[in-house]
This record gives structure tokens, C-alpha cells and sequence, in this order.
């Protein structure tokens, strides 16, 4: 099998997160900030030193500035609904995954807030030049994704505060698509929180993700789940401070225990080469399918400004229909549809048909590129009755 559905979750994964998910249920994993006894506190070292991994890829100020949640979907909505108030209104863009769309058209339809998006560019950048006549006094919070789902569009998010009349509004970043691909952090971006997920560029387990988010937005924060926490036991009230304020509930361990072990491999291969591999593998696959008439890409046709993720269309064959083919006759996996971007799609022209979506991973090699181009070689070929 050659797996080249990377962007929806990475496979395959270092064995050392698979070893160790194994082994923290194994030799046991005890209930961290819950008792004092030794399995519990090995658990608790097992979250701080992955808050302190995180904490150094996302530039934190402090390892509890790093929230664990279940998923980057469970990170957007913590941050949207404990930061937003009656009367608010936000900025986000056509390119965004329903995992923030979602929440902003529920606060919308409550009559909480408001929000308007900007629109973007055919390779799926996001245009920034409409941020002014968006912005309004009300406008609390941008959010947006770092890089697209379905187009591998890198997004400039670090120039959003500059094109901002009120330097305060908070600039909130989805890095699920960017995170272990490329730099993303708080300082450096120019953020208040970056949402992450851990089962996709950071090669952790499914069931991890959580975020990073500055002082100044913890400070405008209210929870949005309380319960146990294993502090301040006594009080029927959620503890004020971090991680615990946005924290209720018993910790992933293994898979945060595996989570730790995907960042490690990252950081020793270092974003550096992941980037450059990925480059030159992306530039072999653009000019070949350049030669592949039948295929329109749909999104950045270099390999700037851009991660290995592709979108694409065929002139004759529908995008259930070739990825059906691809997976049949070649063991390529992909994915069709709409990728839960529905916006997007229609920014792209792709709305009616939804499309492919073929994303190379950390483990992506140049053979398996060969084979991909070679099957879609022939799929193009069958479709214009060249082969039996
Ligand atoms: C940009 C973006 N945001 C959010 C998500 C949601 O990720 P998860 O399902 O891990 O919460 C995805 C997943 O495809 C994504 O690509």
C-alpha cells in the first residue's frame, strides 16, 4: 500500500510513538495531578515534558501556556467559545476547515456573534488586502488556518496584526495542516494561540491536539468545560490558573506519551530538511503532472508557499471514481470529496465536483512518487481509450 493521504492523518508513523502508547499502557499509566503516588506522578512528568516540547515549537511563554485537548477541532472551539461575548465580531477567511466555519455559523446563528470572511486568490491564498474594510470596532478575534487543507496553501499569517487598525484584536492560528511541516510560533507569527492536532504533520496518535495561546488571551479567556482537575479539590470552582483552567477531565497519557515521542523525531530531523525534502518532491510531482493535460491542480503550482498537499481534478473521471481506481489498481490510498471545506471549494471552482486530494508525508518516498505518477499516468491514458 502506498499511503498518500497524509493531510488527513499521518501514516506511517515513527516506531518509537507506537512503542511507547504501548508501553505507557503496558508498565501503567497513572492519573496525572491525581494523588501524589508514583505511577500518577510519572504520568504528570509525562504531560510537562510534552507541554515543554510544544511549549519550544509553538514559542510559549511557560510549558502551562500549552493546552492538551483531544483533537485541534476540541482546541478551535475551546478558544472560540471561552474567548468570544454577545456583540462580538470576528475575521476568519472562504479557506477554513469546518472545525472553525462550524463554530463561527453556530455563535452566528445564536445571535452571539458575528463574522466575515476573507476571500482568496486562485492558488487558495487568502486576501489580506480586504482585512481593513473587515475590521470594525467590534471585531475581537481573526482566526485562521496556516496552511489550507485542501490546497496546501501556506498562509500569511504573520502579516495579519500589521494590516489591523487595533493592534489588540486577537489573531488566533489553525496550524493542523502546518504543524511538523513548518515554523509556527507565537512570537514569531505574531499570535495569541495556535490550535494543533497531534495525529497529522506531528505524528502523534489520533485522540491528541490542544493549543498554545499567549497571557493576554488567557487573561480574556473563560473556561468552556469545568470538572476535576485533581486541584483545588475542595472548591466547586474551575481553577483560575494554567493548564488546569481549560484542562477538566482525565489526560490522553499514552497518546500525549506518544505525541511526545512524533515532536522528538521532528525536532532531530529538524523542520529544515523535512522542508526540503518535501520541496523536491513537490517539484518532480508539479512538472510531471504539467505533462498530465487531463489533470487541473487546484492551488499552488510551485513549491513555494506551499506544503505537499495537492487538489486536483480529471477531466473525465470523477474524484470518488479516480480515487476508487487509484486505491483498486495501483494500492495508492487518497482521498476524494470536499475535505470538510466547503468555502474553499467554492473559492477553487471545485464545489460541484469536490476533488482529490493526494498529500506525501514525512515517510513519503521517491519511489512511491514514481509509482504515483505512473498510475496517474494511466489512469489519464485510460480515460482517453488508449489502453484496453
Ligand atoms: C486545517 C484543519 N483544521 C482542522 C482540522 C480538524 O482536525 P481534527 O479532526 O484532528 O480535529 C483539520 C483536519 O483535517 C484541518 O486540516
Amino acid at each position: 500500500m502506498i499511503y498518500m493521504d497524509n493531510a488527513s492523518t499521518t501514516w506511517k508513523k515513527p516506531p518509537a510513538v507506537s512503542d511507547t502508547v504501548y508501553r505507557s499502557l503496558q508498565e501503567g499509566a497513572g492519573n496525572p495531578g491525581r494523588g501524589a503516588n508514583a505511577v500518577s506522578l510519572g504520568s504528570s512528568g509525562i504531560l510537562l515534558r510534552t507541554r515543554g516540547l510544544l511549549m519550544e515549537l509553538f514559542q510559549a511563554p511557560q510549558p502551562e501556556n500549552v493546552i492538551f485537548k483531544a483533537s485541534v477541532t476540541d482546541a478551535l472551539n475551546t478558544l472560540l467559545l471561552g474567548l468570544l461575548k454577545p456583540g462580538d465580531h470576528v475575521i476568519s477567511s472562504v479557506m477554513e476547515h469546518n472545525s472553525v466555519l462550524r463554530p463561527l455559523e453556530h455563535l452566528k446563528q445564536k445571535g452571539i456573534i458575528t463574522y466575515d470572511l476573507l476571500g482568496a486568490d486562485e492558488e487558495g491564498r487568502i486576501l489580506l488586502q480586504e482585512l481593513p474594510q473587515l475590521e470594525r470596532p467590534e471585531t475581537r478575534a481573526v482566526i485562521l488556518s496556516h496552511v489550507s487543507n485542501l490546497t496546501g496553501t501556506l498562509q500569511p499569517i504573520e502579516k495579519v496584526r500589521e494590516k489591523l487598525k487595533n493592534k489588540d484584536i486577537f489573531i488566533l492560528a489553525d496550524a493542523a495542516q502546518s504543524a511538523g511541516y513548518l515554523p509556527v510560533g507565537l512570537i514569531s507569527h505574531d499570535l495569541d494561540a495556535i490550535a494543533f492536532t497531534g495525529h497529522k504533520g506531528l505524528l502523534g496518535p489520533q485522540g491528541t491536539g490542544g493549543f498554545a495561546l499567549s497571557d493576554r488571551l488567557n487573561a480574556a479567556m473563560e473556561p468552556v468545560f469545568t470538572g476535576g482537575t485533581g486541584s483545588d479539590s475542595l472548591s466547586l470552582h474551575q481553577p483560575m490558573f494554567l493548564p488546569d483552567k481549560f484542562e477538566s477531565g482525565t489526560q490522553n497519557v499514552a497518546g500525549i506519551a506518544g505525541l511526545a515521542e512524533g515532536i522528538k523525531y521532528i525536532k532531530e530531523l529538524s523542520l529544515d530538511i523535512i522542508r526540503t525534502n518535501h520541496q523536491r518532491l513537490t517539484e518532480v510531482f508539479l512538472q510531471e503532472l504539467s505533462t498530465l493535460p487531463e489533470i487541473t491542480l487546484h492551488g499552488p503550482a510551485t513549491s513555494a508557499g506551499r506544503v505537499p498537499n495537492f487538489s486536483m481534478t480529471f477531466a473525465t473521471l470523477n474524484p470518488s471514481e479516480a480515487a476508487f481506481r487509484l486505491e483498486q489498481d495501483f494500492g495508492i490510498i487518497v482521498r476524494s470529496g470536499y475535505h470538510c471545506a466547503p468555502l474553499a471549494h467554492k473559492a477553487m471552482g471545485t464545489f460541484e465536483t469536490g476533488s482529490v486530494r493526494i498529500s506525501f508525508g514525512h515517510f513519503t518516498t521517491e519511489t512511491e512518487l514514481i509509482q504515483l505518477i505512473q498510475a496517474l499516468r494511466t489512469l489519464c491514458e485510460v480515460q482517453h481509450g488508449r489502453l484496453p
